[in-house]
């Protein structure tokens, strides 16, 4: 797509639908991504030699000024030790363990090669006229065991270069801390059900402040925990003990987000701008009949609350509700207290406040009503019976989100009028929000479709609900790794040739009508 047709084909279409209510001017148009998910490069880099020793300053990327553990760069080529350019991610060692598990026993190997292709993703990003660009960082591609005795120079150049690219094209760098990359090292010591995370999330945020924070000025710390800490342990993945690590990844998410806003406010904060918040929730959830109301609500509680209580709540801490409904299911299995850790005193007022917006990933809406005898769902329960009863069946809902979730656009504007009404009149930036198709296709209409209705509902949110949306974010940019599905869910806006070593990018019909989008400010374009 030329700049010029897109032009005369935005204008054109403008001008046949008329004017119409506009996007707010502080509202920004973005897309997003993960590392795992688009960069390959799983290996790249091969041996890399640099030692940290508290002897000498180095150069960058790491400043002398703030230490690293007490640990500085050294220069001293006499004292290097090898160490290999990236670590393995938990993501590496799974897809190669247990392809059997992965759709068609996909891989993230090489995936649609941004490591080496990151030029491409920012012509295409420019190509759209995206405002905000959102990518994560890969823990051990900067910090190969997930320690910061080693640092991977050469990653860290890359996220370096993709920043700067970015910003020469007036494209803003949103960065995700962790979007599930842990370095196999973290895992193998307990992952995040050992609070010592709490302290080596903290430190690999520093780093990553330290280098990117003087370009860097919107941040999110980590990425759906409800992903990882209740789905990801309750189906065995990765972490083989679902009966009390769910419920302590839970509390360690929340220090760990906390901490890591701590340094950057305490040791950044004076020199650099910055906003920080952390990616919650999926989903949005309606009672199945008017009885199943208060169900509901406690189903958005453990769903969403959990994780945005502690930190935007006036109180703090465990949503009560979710603290007595934890203590009931406890004792009814035979426990003599709640499994789901209590915060001190000390660690509300720590987690409380720490964020500077908040940020939403929402793809879709279920319904809830009790569990009827001999019914158990795992998803994002943390084995709760009393919320074991999700139905994929919203009224006049259509499927086609990936994992068949319902499409049901009314849900994102409850989702926002909720956030609002629980935590006041906060910024909420959309991180994620799309739709997956299958097989190659560039005519998507689906796509299109779906993104002009949940559009519509944020647009209605702001105007008639006077929500304080302040963004949008597509995902994804290209299509991707997604998971357990391998290539099969597409997302992308662009679509990726895996059959072709170049990986070529081609603009699907939504990326055009995105492009579209964003120029006029107007759904009606
Ligand atoms: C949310 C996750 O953040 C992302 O990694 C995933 O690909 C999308 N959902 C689509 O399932």
């Amino acid at each position: 797509m030329t700049s010029l047709t897109l032009f005369v084909l935005c204008g054109l279409m403008h001008i046949c639908r008329g004017h119409s209510e506009k996007f707010p001017p502080n509202f920004k148009f973005g897309a997003a991504t993960s590392s795992y998910q688009v960069e390959g490069g799983w290996d790249a880099d091969g041996v890399w030699s640099r030692a940290l020793t508290p002897s000498h300053c180095g150069r960058r990327p790491v400043s002398c000024s703030v230490p690293l553990m007490g640990l500085y760069y050294d220069d001293d080529e006499s004292s290097h030790k090898e160490i290999r350019g990236k670590g393995q991610s938990i993501w590496d060692r799974f897809v190669h363990e247990n392809r059997d598990k992965i759709a068609n026993n996909a891989t993230g190997d090489v995936a649609a090669d941004s490591y080496h292709l990151w030029r491409e993703d920012v012509r295409i990003a420019a190509e759209m006229g995206l405002q905000f660009y959102r990518f994560s960082i890969n823990w051990p591609r900067i910090l190969p065991t997930g320690f910061v005795n080693e640092i991977n120079e050469v990653g860290a150049k890359y996220y370096s270069d993709l920043i700067d690219a970015l910003l020469a094209e007036g494209i803003e760098p949103v960065v995700t801390i962790y979007h599930w990359e842990m370095p196999v090292k973290i895992l193998d010591l307990g992952g995040w059900a050992n609070p010592l995370i709490v302290d080596w999330f903290g430190d690999f945020a520093r780093v990553v402040f330290n280098l990117y924070a003087d370009r860097v000025k919107t941040w999110i710390t980590i990425n759906e925990s409800v992903m990882f800490c209740d789905y990801f342990y309750n189906i065995g993945q990765f972490y083989k003990e679902p009966e009390f690590a769910p419920f302590l990844c839970n509390k360690h998410v929340l220090l760990a987000h906390a901490t890591a806003y701590r340094i950057f406010e305490k040791e950044f904060r004076p020199k650099y701008e910055g906003r920080i918040s952390l990616s919650n929730s999926v989903i949005w959830i309606e009672p199945a009949s008017p009885k199943d109301k208060q169900l509901a609500e406690l189903g958005r509680e453990h769903v969403t609350g959990r994780y945005s209580h502690p930190i935007f709540s006036k109180k703090g801490g465990w949503p009560h509700s979710i603290e007595k409904l934890m203590l009931s299911y406890s004792l009814k299995q035979g426990y003599n207290q709640s499994r789901l850790p209590a915060f001190t005193k000390d660690e509300i007022e720590f987690v409380k406040g720490t964020a500077d917006f908040f940020a939403l990933n929402h793809y879709s809406t279920l319904m809830i009503r009790p569990a009827q005898q001999g019914e158990s769902g795992k998803w994002f329960l943390s084995g709760s019976p009393e919320l074991n009863a999700f139905l994929k069946n919203p009224p006049n809902a259509s499927y086609g989100v990936a994992h068949d979730l319902p499409v049901y656009p009314t849900g994102i504007r409850r989702q926002l009028a909720w956030i609002k009404k629980r935590y006041g009149d906060i910024d909420i930036l959309i991180t994620e929000n799309g739709f997956s198709t299958t097989g190659y296709n560039l005519e998507d209409y689906d796509r299109i479709n779906f993104m002009k209705k949940y559009l519509e509902q944020v647009l209605l949110s702001i105007k008639v609900d006077n929500v304080s949306v302040i963004g949008f974010g597509v995902w994804s940019l290209m299509d991707n790794f997604e998971w357990l599905s391998g290539y099969k869910h597409k997302f992308g806006l662009y679509e990726v040739d895996y059959e072709n070593e170049k990986r070529t990018r081609t603009p699907r019909a939504s990326a055009y009508f995105y492009a579209c989008l964003i120029k006029n400010r107007s759904l009606h374009i």
